[in-house]
């Protein structure tokens, strides 16, 4: 078989697992199962979405709270916690228990013992268990597209973050729920989200919002 050959049969079978996938997802809404725990934690992925890369794209600094919104397994909490410093806090938010389980079981681990600042809580994006304008700032990696209400779940991002607050939302090809950068700014602009800054490219960005200080 010439090289062109595979080269063909690789990329065809990623298109149709691709558009397989969006059909189901779009037929049948449910959370990202807990078993893709152990993808979202791969070298692999790392590589597509280096932590440090998308922390600094979604602008979190030393002190703030921050909350990772639908953080899964947590391939990203441990990195936000660091970068926050122990003068912040990151509060882990996910639907699924058996998520935010293998996350604990991520700081249960000896090298992880140092990690005070993170505090895990099982909510739905519905409803979150904050005071208003309790947050420096949501992020949400690979998250919104899988919430069926994404208004709903807009607004009450909106009323947890503090004014001026942000909203960074990254997105990442093959994810089947990926949305375009242009979809993922008109609904949260929808929602009154001020656009701060638009990064990355086509295929793994990160839109970053602004909650305005006055209504
Ligand atoms: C594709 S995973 C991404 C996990 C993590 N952000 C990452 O990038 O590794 C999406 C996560 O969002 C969570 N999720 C889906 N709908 C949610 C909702 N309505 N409220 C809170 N979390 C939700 C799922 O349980 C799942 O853990």
């Amino acid at each position: 078989m010439t090289a062109v050959k595979v080269i063909l049969i690789v990329l065809g079978s990623l298109l149709f697992y691709l558009v397989a996938l969006r059909i189901v997802r779009k037929l049948w809404h449910f959370p990202a199962p807990a078993f893709i725990g152990r993808f979202l934690d791969s070298d692999l992925r790392r590589w597509r979405q280096p932590p440090d890369k998308l922390i600094e794209r979604s602008g979190i600094k030393q002190g703030m709270t921050v909350m990772d919104l639908g953080c899964g397994s947590g391939a990203f909490t441990l990195f936000v916690a660091r970068a926050v410093g122990e003068e912040g806090k990151v509060y882990a938010v996910d639907i699924q228990p058996a998520m935010l389980k293998q996350l604990e079981r991520k700081l249960a681990k000896a090298e992880n013992q140092g990690i005070r600042n993170i505090e895990l809580k099982q909510a739905s994006a519905y409803e979150l268990p904050f005071e208003d304008g309790a947050l420096d700032l949501v992020y949400m990696v690979t998250v919104l597209q899988e919430i069926p209400d994404r208004g709903r779940a807009l607004r009450e991002i909106r009323r947890v973050l503090k004014p001026g607050g942000i909203l960074a939302v990254t997105e990442l090809l093959p994810d089947p729920d990926y949305p375009l950068r242009s979809t993922t700014v008109k609904i949260c602009q929808r929602e009154g989200f001020v656009l701060d800054a638009s990064l990355g490219n086509l295929w793994n960005y990160t839109a970053r919002f602004k909650k305005p200080f006055s209504d």
